[in-house]
């Protein structure tokens, strides 16, 4: 799915490499990370046609501190070093970098003396952000600087002779509001791209990957979990090979409500895929009965899960390769991604380790997009609104959203109640502003009144929890309309039978973590 032309980024371990290449590709411009020492040729073979050096942590200055190839400088191909990577195509080009007077760090005026090159349109003051101890204190004969602030007289640079420039604050965060206007000078006036890239146009080339790689006679199969991942590399194998895709679903018991009609209605009725729904909610309810620790629960259907899917897998003649719904920050995060060998399984699939023991190999066609393109991808794939939106769901599912031991009865108010939490935050309009919403149920009885009785045998606390995020790493609660909490109170309550009280949770991640368990 290789596009023509590409930025690379080399990653000294920025927090915010991730975001360079979003940005870029934002900017339908394809950007792909590569490791710092990677080979000069390795970058043209990758059809590149600019270099941008991230930030990172350490002090270009410190034995053991990473390096690109000088080589890249004389490639002849734009270079961008941001932070760290202005610092060090300073050093490695005759400049000094020493450590600041005072960390520079958060928002801060520049003053652009050239708005030119990487700087062009900006005005001659502009608000950037900062996060660095070091400074570039002298550009070397090689460089012109174009900006300074008070504590960096050298805040951006371009070379001489050479499409070589640097910015010592960072163009790829929102908190840069003209950032995305550098991104662009670099992009399209100085490495000449022609930003043609749409995550749609990757499809026939992904579809011929494919073909190229399954061959003419064998099988995939792939394990549907409902989720956007799993959907998305259903359709595309689907395209590619048609009825040589095997989907299975394992209803594992701990699902939300009607999740496996929705699984058929999408992939058997409307796509006419072969979809296999293992119906094993009963041995996993068995396996699960009285485990009240959270990891046992996790550990119990993670195993489960395998027997069940080792179980289908070994039903279906010619299978040779196991589809994956990987996606690119799991590669870049395995520490593999430049190299594009690792075979990353995702734990939360369930399916760790099925390859090896199965003998499959994976077929992983999301491996270099990120989450929100998997979701344009989807939806030009034509998968409903429903899956494409969908927030994500732990593969121990509901049973780590019961504290205690999970039963039918418990499951039964739970998938109520969460069912309630979803359709109000949907009628609302609010559900694509929450990352991540359900109902977590406690099984603590509290006194309360319903009618003239007093009620407080058996019944529940509903918990409901509505996260916003970007990465899921650190999270905070929504600040929703109260009007919606009245209503999705209201309705658990009278219609739930076993809850009198629903509470909502507002704590943000960190301390507190997304999922109750
Ligand atoms: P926490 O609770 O760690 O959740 O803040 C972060 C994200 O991970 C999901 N999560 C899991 N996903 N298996 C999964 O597949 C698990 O055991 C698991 N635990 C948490 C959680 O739903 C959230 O999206």
């Amino acid at each position: 799915m290789k596009p023509s032309e590409c930025i690379a980024i080399l990653d000294f371990g920025s927090q915010y490499s991730h975001l360079i290449a979003r940005r870029v590709r934002e900017n339908h411009v394809y950007s792909e990370i590569f490791p710092p020492a990677v080979e000069p040729q390795q970058l043209r073979d990758a059809g590149a046609r600019g270099i941008i050096l991230s930030g990172g942590p350490s002090s270009v200055y410190q034995p053991g501190a990473p390096r690109c190839d000088p080589a890249i400088f004389e490639l002849d191909i734009p270079v961008l070093g941001i932070c760290y990577g202005m610092q060090l195509a300073c050093l490695l080009l005759g400049g000094d970098v020493k450590p600041g007077a005072a960390r520079e760090f958060g928002r801060v005026r520049v003053n652009v003396t050239r708005p030119e090159g990487v700087l062009a349109h900006l005005a001659g003051e502009t608000t950037v952000w900062m996060s660095h101890g070091d400074v570039v204190t002298h550009a070397g004969e090689q460089f012109i600087s174009l900006a300074s602030t008070p504590n960096s007289p050298v805040a951006a640079v371009r070379h001489v002779s050479r499409p070589v420039f640097g910015v010592q604050f960072h163009p790829e965060v929102t908190h840069t509001p003209r950032g995305d206007q550098i991104i662009r000078n670099f992009v399209y006036e100085i490495c000449g791209c022609a930003g043609d890239w749409k995550v749609g146009s990757v499809i026939d080339s992904t579809i011929d990957d494919i073909r190229r790689q399954v061959g003419p006679n064998a099988r995939v199969i792939c394990g549907l979990s409902g989720g956007v991942d799993s959907s998305v590399v259903a359709a595309l194998i689907h395209r590619a090979i048609g009825d040589r895709l095997i989907c299975i679903f394992v209803d594992n018991g701990v699902l939300r409500r009607n999740e496996s009609e929705l699984v058929a209605a999408t992939f058997r009725d409307h796509f006419g895929m072969q979809l296999r729904i293992a119906d094993a909610s009963q041995r996993f309810l068995a396996a699960l009965a009285g485990v009240t620790d959270p990891q046992e629960k996790r550990r119990i259907i993670g195993r489960e899960f395998i027997e069940v899917f080792r179980e289908q897998a070994a039903r279906i003649d010619g299978a040779r390769f196991l589809a994956q719904g990987t996606i690119y920050p799991d590669v870049i995060e395995s520490g593999h991604g430049p190299t594009g060998h690792a075979a990353v399984i995702k734990s939360h699939h369930n399916v760790g380790g099925l390859p090896e023991q199965l003998g499959f190999e994976l077929v992983e066609p999301l491996r270099l997009l990120f989450k929100d393109e998997v979701r344009l991808l989807g939806e030009a794939l034509g998968l409903p609104e429903e899956i494409v939106w969908r927030h994500p769901f732990p593969g121990p599912g509901l049973a780590v959203r019961i504290m205690g031991d999970v039963t039918p009865r418990r499951l039964e108010i739970l998938r109520a109640a969460d069912d309630a939490v979803l359709e109000e935050i949907k009628a609302a309009g609010w559900y694509r502003r929450v990352a991540q919403g359900f109902a977590v149920l406690v099984p603590t009885s509290s006194v309360g009144v319903m009618g003239d009785d007093r009620t407080f045998e058996d019944q529940h606390l509903i918990i409901v929890r509505l996260v916003e995020t970007s990465d899921f790493m650190t999270a905070d609660w929504v600040h929703i309309d109260p009007e919606i909490l009245s209503r999705i109170s209201t309705r658990i309550i009278n219609e739930v039978p076993g809850v009198n009280r629903v509470a909502y949770d507002i704590s943000s991640k960190p301390p507190a973590t997304i999922e109750w368990q």
